[in-house]
């Protein structure tokens, strides 16, 4: 995938964090989503919608967009004027309480938010498995702990995120909060290689909470963060390969 092709979407005005295009661009580039028009995928926490824009264009399917703190209307708006109003719906609703009919989704695509809501153990067994198709795929990016500090997030973040810190978590701690399930082929979680251009995509914007991030950037987030790509497969009926919890990405 080109990122170039979303510079023009890219400000201080729609990014919420670090570049959210590029994290996505990582996570297409090592696992493409194989789908077209008859496809639905669950962008979820997608903010202001320019990871909806980016699977919209980049897959040719459908897209729900939801996000809790930014309306359906706002986004709406949005999506008709970059040209998208049919393909993506936008919707308001907390990933922890979900209006979807089960088994809809052929992906699910979360960029810079699953850390907000999903950080216990079953959640994605309760909340979002239930909706998932047979053979479906999940893409998650989000700002996490080096490996090698696992566990330790209150200790060496609370000065940059205070009460938030928690929520910081290595590739090795997603990997066993996810855990298994019947309906679970394989997880494997890793530390991304975009994490340098995307955090100074985003330092380089005017938006006020880049000029906070600014100050820790580098005493806190770049020796002791990194951005954590999850990827797991659902098994599909004939497939019998177990969850394996101790695989890795290699
Ligand atoms: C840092 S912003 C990232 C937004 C966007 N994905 C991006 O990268 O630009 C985190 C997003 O997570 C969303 N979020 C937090 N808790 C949520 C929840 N319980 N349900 C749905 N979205 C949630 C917020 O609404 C917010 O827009």
């Amino acid at each position: 995938m080109d990122i170039n092709n979303y510079k023009e979407y890219l400000s201080g005005e729609t990014m919420m964090g670090p570049n959210s295009v590029r994290v996505l661009a990582e996570l297409f580039d090592r696992h493409p989503l194989l789908l077209d028009s008859d496809g639905l995928i669950l962008d979820l926490g997608c903010g202001k919608g320019l990871t909806s824009l980016v699977i919209a264009k980049e897959t040719g399917a459908r897209v729900y967009a939801d996000d809790l703190w930014i309306s359906a209307e706002e986004n709406g708006k949005r999506f008709a004027q970059w040209g998208i109003g049919e393909q993506v719906k936008p919707i308001c609703e907390d990933a922890n309480n979900l209006p979807f009919e089960g088994g809809q989704f052929n992906a699910l695509v979360s960029i810079d938010s699953y850390h907000y809501f999903a950080g216990h153990e079953g959640f994605f067994q309760e909340k979002l498995l239930p909706f998932m198709k047979d053979g479906a795929v999940v893409l998650i990016g989000i700002p996490g702990l080096k490996d090698e500090y696992t566990g330790r997030a209150e200790e060496l973040l609370s000065e940059w995120l205070g009460d938030d810190a928690y929520m910081f978590k290595s590739p090795t701690s997603w990997k066993a909060l996810i855990g298994c399930h019947d309906r679970i082929e394989s997880v494997k979680t890793w530390e991304m290689d975009c994490f340098e251009k995307a955090w100074s995509e985003w330092l380089d914007t005017d938006n006020k909470f880049a000029c906070g991030d600014r100050q820790y950037f580098e005493t806190i987030i770049r020796p002791y963060t990194c951005f954590v790509g999850i990827y797991i497969k659902l098994k599909t009926p004939n497939s019998d390969r177990p969850c394996t919890p101790g695989e890795s990405m290699v």
